[in-house]
């Protein structure tokens, strides 16, 4: 990798500090790559690279009334109208906190955000995508965000990505229409895919958390990085997290969690080569619930 001025005149401490806060946690070469020496063409702005996969995504399957059995949280048939009044204040982590903190139920939760004022991701996005599976699963999958094909049909994980997940999770037994519950951070898709920012995973953060506390899953795995980074409270990049057994800690929880990080799938569709370790951490996975 090679310096700017900037980093030239950095401490070597600060300096790795800064490449672990970026993801840029594991050596990959020998050979140093000077990337600001690239063509402007790979300077263009890029989607969310984690959840847009190399290739163009399918068309979105179609949900069938089998696929979700009791489901938590059913999608909205079309697009919600837009809920964002013009002039609203900027939502507050207070005003999240206080929101989540009052949902009782799953019902209540979706009612909370939908009452939620002042995030502009609510204005873009078609639909809000709450959440889906079954009370009490044996697993809850959080991904980032929803893609097209989600705020598409207001339901998580249903792109080409989702897909995926659903195998991977069928390879251990889990199924989000018998025994798994599958949501994101964030419930609003970001324009473009864009990664979301710090400030709005800290207004999603009360009500993932309030989620959890709710779904009461027997473990939860965080998919990729900005869902375990925003779960465990880690600077680490997926690379180094994924297939470890942390505790996710809530004090809306009395019995703490086991949570095991996992490859996002959009990443596996690009790089199939890390698909071993993602079935090691799989089994890890099935391990931990049996
Ligand atoms: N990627 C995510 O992280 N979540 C989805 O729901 C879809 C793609």
């Amino acid at each position: 990798m090679g310096f700017s001025p900037e980093q030239n005149a950095m401490p070597p401490e600060a300096l790795l500090e800064w490449y672990v806060e970026m993801g840029a946690d594991e050596a990959i070469g020998d050979a140093e790559t000077n990337w600001f020496a690239a063509s402007e063409a790979a300077l263009a702005p890029v989607s969310r690279a984690e959840n847009a996969p190399a290739s163009a995504p399918p068309a979105a399957q179609a949900p069938s009334a089998a696929q979700v059995q009791r489901p938590v949280s059913a999608a909205p048939a079309q697009a919600r109208p837009r809920a964002l009044a013009s002039g609203a204040e900027p939502a507050t982590d207070k005003a999240a906190s206080a929101l989540a903190g009052a949902a009782q139920s799953l019902e209540e939760l979706r009612g909370a955000l939908e009452s939620l004022e002042g995030f502009p991701l609510k204005v873009t996005a078609t639909n809000l995508v709450f959440g889906e599976g079954v009370e009490t699963p044996d697993v809850m999958f959080i991904g980032e965000a929803p893609g097209a094909d989600e705020d598409r049909q207001g339901r998580p994980f249903v792109g080409a990505s989702g897909r995926l997940l659903d195998r991977m999770m069928a390879s251990i037994g889990l199924d989000r229409a018998e025994n798994a519950y599958i949501t994101n951070i964030l419930p609003w898709r970001p324009p473009g895919n864009r990664e979301p920012t710090a400030a709005e995973i800290a207004i999603c953060q009360p009500f993932i958390r309030r989620h959890i506390a709710l779904v009461r899953p027997r473990i939860i795995v965080p998919v990729g990085g900005t869902a375990a980074k925003a779960l465990l409270d880690q600077r680490q990049g997926i690379m180094r997290l994924r297939g470890r057994r942390f505790e996710f800690a809530d004090p809306d929880i009395e019995l703490a969690l086991p949570a095991v990080p996992l490859f996002h799938p959009a990443f596996l569709l690009r790089s199939a080569g890390q698909k071993a370790l993602a079935w090691r951490d799989l089994l890890t996975i099935k391990q931990i619930i049996q």
